[in-house]
């Protein structure tokens, strides 16, 4: 059979993060012998038994006995309204409701704005850890993800300089993920505005995704790279997913920020590419519009859940800290952490993956590979595991590092 693979798949596509054959092979092969991995990174709230408001699942429900099931009302005018009286309250962000795009999930967001801005040969640029859908897209589309590097030691903040360097001619924009799946990272204030010099001098943009933006555990909120963008070009990528429960829904949005009206082009390359990014199920369009309008009694209903993700992080925490060999910069937002699982540098195990593998067979318990996101030789815990799993994950991780360190 001749390669039908349309062009743009990538150069290095082959070397995109994404689970390792190995564990899932692990995983399948002890499946098969009777036995099952716990797992211990989970980022689906509503598998982990948080579920929706009641009031927008019945929001839904409403939409279909008042018969919104056309065009018309996958495209209500609603929905960039209440998504922007949204932005507008929580974020501080003036957006026009004709500068947000809804689309069937933040990950459609980000996949308008790569359609709309990126050529093949041009570069973006990403501060590691790097959610891994940013690098498969820009590998789709011969684009050259830059990694630069974080500083663990200093809040998982990213290098300035390294991004500032990373610039050439070819660069189109700076992705960011704030606050970061999977490091916990919430970027301060002076990183923020560290990243918009950066954009501002050399006539770039900046990407943000801003889903766990409500996700904090040591400040009320995070702040949206677009509040403090004055003249620099903001793509936001945020959603319902995890404020609302939803994730199975589909329901997100890309919001255009360019309050000194730079790239007035941009935005209609963008309302004509939203067509191709799929449509959202028109009640479900209908009742997020009310979600929206309603995001304070969200924000109030998600807080037992928020809570529980704090304690668990405190607890990980501590527990991390009782264990040789594996050491966790606190993380400070989303659902994650990223612990450095220093054996795993080449010490004992030849990467993390080896190290994931092994735990796997011994151990039956589950972490997703820091490999996944550039940054080896960590793993990925979620918080969102419950109390008694967690505790049983990290006692058998303990005798696991005791085994073998
Ligand atoms: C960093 C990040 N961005 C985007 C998404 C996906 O959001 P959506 O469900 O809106 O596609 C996730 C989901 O886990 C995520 O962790």
């Amino acid at each position: 059979m001749k390669d039908l693979r349309a062009n743009r798949w990538g150069y290095d596509f082959k070397e995109n993060p994404a689970p390792p054959p190995t564990l899932r092979q692990t995983q399948r092969a002890l499946s098969q012998e009777g036995k099952s991995v716990l797992a211990l990174a989970p980022g689906d709230p509503p598998a982990a038994g948080y579920p929706p408001p009641q009031w927008l699942m019945d929001a839904v429900n409403q939409a279909m006995k008042d018969g919104r099931h056309g065009y018309r009302d996958t495209r209500t005018a609603e929905l960039p309204i209440g998504i922007a009286k949204f932005e507008k309250e929580f974020s501080g962000v003036h957006y026009d409701p004709g500068d947000i795009f809804p689309v069937p999930s933040s990950t459609s967001a980000m996949v308008l704005c790569y359609l709309a801005l990126l050529d093949e040969g041009d570069e973006i640029i990403s501060p590691e850890p790097i959610y891994q859908q940013y690098s498969f897209f820009a590998n789709y589309y011969k684009t050259k993800m830059v990694k630069t590097n974080s500083f663990e030691d200093d809040r998982w903040q990213p290098d300035l300089d390294a991004i500032r360097k990373a610039v050439t001619d070819k660069t189109k924009f700076i992705i960011i993920n704030n606050p970061n799946n999977p490091s916990g990272a919430v970027y301060d204030d002076k990183t923020l505005k560290g990243l918009i010099d950066i954009a501002g001098e050399n006539e770039i943009m900046i990407f943000s995704d801003e889903i766990y933006t409500f996700l904090t555990f040591d400040i009320p909120q995070a702040t949206s790279v677009a509040k403090l963008a004055k003249d620099v070009p903001v793509m936001l990528s945020n959603g319902m997913s995890k404020l609302f429960n939803i994730t199975g829904w589909g329901l997100g949005y890309l919001a255009y920020h360019d309050p000194e009206d730079k790239m007035p082009e941009l935005r209609s390359a963008i309302r004509m590419l939203r067509g191709y990014c799929g449509r959202v199920a028109s009640p479900v369009a209908v009742a997020a519009a009310y979600g929206y309008q309603n995001w304070k009694r969200a924000m109030e209903e998600v807080q037992p859940e928020v809570e529980d993700i704090r304690r668990r992080r405190d607890w990980v925490v501590k527990r991390i800290a009782e264990i040789d060999g594996i050491n966790l910069t606190t993380p400070e937002g989303s659902m994650f952490g990223l612990p450095d699982c220093v054996p795993a540098h080449g010490d004992v195990w030849k990467d993390d993956v080896d190290f994931l593998v092994q735990l796997m067979k011994e151990e039956l318990i589950g972490f997703v590979p820091g490999s996944n996101y550039y940054s080896l030789g960590h793993f990925r815990v979620g918080f969102l595991s419950s109390d008694e799993n967690l505790r049983i994950g990290f006692d058998k991780l303990e005798k696991f590092m005791k085994r073998h360190t």
